[in-house]
């Protein structure tokens, strides 16, 4: 399947891995790469300009197709060293960055001259026809039912796809619930030129993540995600725990009065303890309600390959069956 994002990203399928703290390591976004899809490294998760280009350079030896950088701009009080991991990622030869968070604006200069393809994840129209105005070369469409933060606007992906498709000239994929076959077409017929999977690549054998995260996906249903930090602007898609209750408990007794200081403990520090140790009831972690489509622990190749042969079956059969029939009933 050939698309805007195929070629733009110079990979065989429309398919990218978003980047996921302390889940987007090498293992992932290389087995990602090598299935044919586009992995994403997740910048942050890093830290540092050192420790960044020794992940990418590790992933270079697990991969030689293209994979990506994500680089997420967050409140912070002590902000990361943003330019010497944009040094970094320039200087690696890496030829896709994933941005996420705020407007990306200051460094597309830079990441430009070294001719890297940049793609702006947002959750919303008019944040997606700023990345464009702004000289995105895509933009990863975020919906409502996404894992992580799915901004204030509540719109899922069978409204926000096609108005993006309305409105965008620059190519885009559809994120947030995206899982298989189904997901893939139905996207490219709203528009889309791809699709970009989080959560489903968290149940995959490479993710390098404790078994406990793999079968608590799998175990979930769509029923099992709820929403955080709404009142502090700062939503969060996690799936539910008893950490996530005492959050919710704090947010409904405190109302418009919480602070960042009343939840910290269950929503700060998380990932590695969850992640890499596998205590799953320690904090917040973000998943997506498409926990409820996810059933299984493939490797990424066999995921992927069985998206795009379903897809094909999809399309060929299935839709273009439709249209004979309608035709042969019309004669
Ligand atoms: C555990 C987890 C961690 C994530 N971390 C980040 C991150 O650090 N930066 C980012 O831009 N997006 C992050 N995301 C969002 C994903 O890249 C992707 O946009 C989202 O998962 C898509 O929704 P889905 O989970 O329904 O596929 C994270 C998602 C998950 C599930």
């Amino acid at each position: 399947m050939k698309t805007k994002i195929t070629e733009l990203f110079n990979i065989q399928h429309p398919i990218i891995q978003g980047g996921m703290h302390y889940v987007g390591l090498a293992e992932l976004a290389a087995a990602v790469s090598n299935a044919g899809g586009l992995g994403i490294l997740t910048g942050l998760t890093q830290g540092t300009p050192e420790k960044l280009a020794a992940e990418i350079a590790r992933c270079r030896k697990m991969t030689d197709k293209p994979f990506g950088v994500n680089m997420t701009f967050l409140p912070s009080v002590t902000p990361p060293d943003y330019p010497g991991l944009f040094k970094v990622i320039v200087e690696s030869g890496v030829k896709a960055v994933e941005t996420a968070g705020n407007n990306p604006a200051e460094w597309l200069p830079m990441l430009k001259e070294a001719d890297i393809k940049v793609i702006h994840k947002c959750t919303s129209v008019r944040h997606a026809l700023k990345a464009q105005e702004i000289g995105c070369d895509a933009v990863s469409v975020d919906g409502f039912e996404c894992g992580g933060h799915p901004g204030e606007d509540d719109i899922p992906n069978m409204i926000l796809l096609p108005r993006a498709a309305d409105e965008l000239k620059i190519p885009f994929v559809s994120s947030g619930g995206q899982a298989d076959a189904r997901s893939l077409v139905a996207s490219l017929a709203m528009g889309a030129d791809g699709v970009n999977m989080g959560t489903r690549f968290m149940a995959t054998v490479e993710a390098p993540i404790h078994q406990n995260v793999k079968d608590a996906i799998v175990a979930a249903s769509e029923l099992d995600t709820r929403l955080i930090m709404r009142p502090l602007r700062n939503t969060e898609r996690v799936l539910n725990n008893p950490a996530v209750e005492r959050v919710l408990t704090v947010e409904k007794a405190k109302g418009s009065a919480i602070t960042f200081e009343d939840i910290l403990t269950d929503v700060a520090g998380v990932y590695p303890k969850v992640m890499i140790d596998g205590d799953m009831d320690v904090g917040a972690w973000s998943c997506g309600m498409v926990a409820g489509l996810i059933h299984d622990i493939p490797t990424c190749k066999e995921l992927i390959d069985e998206i795009m042969a379903e897809a094909e079956i999809l399309i060929r059969t299935r839709l273009e069956g439709m249209l004979s029939h309608i035709k042969s009933a019309a004669t």
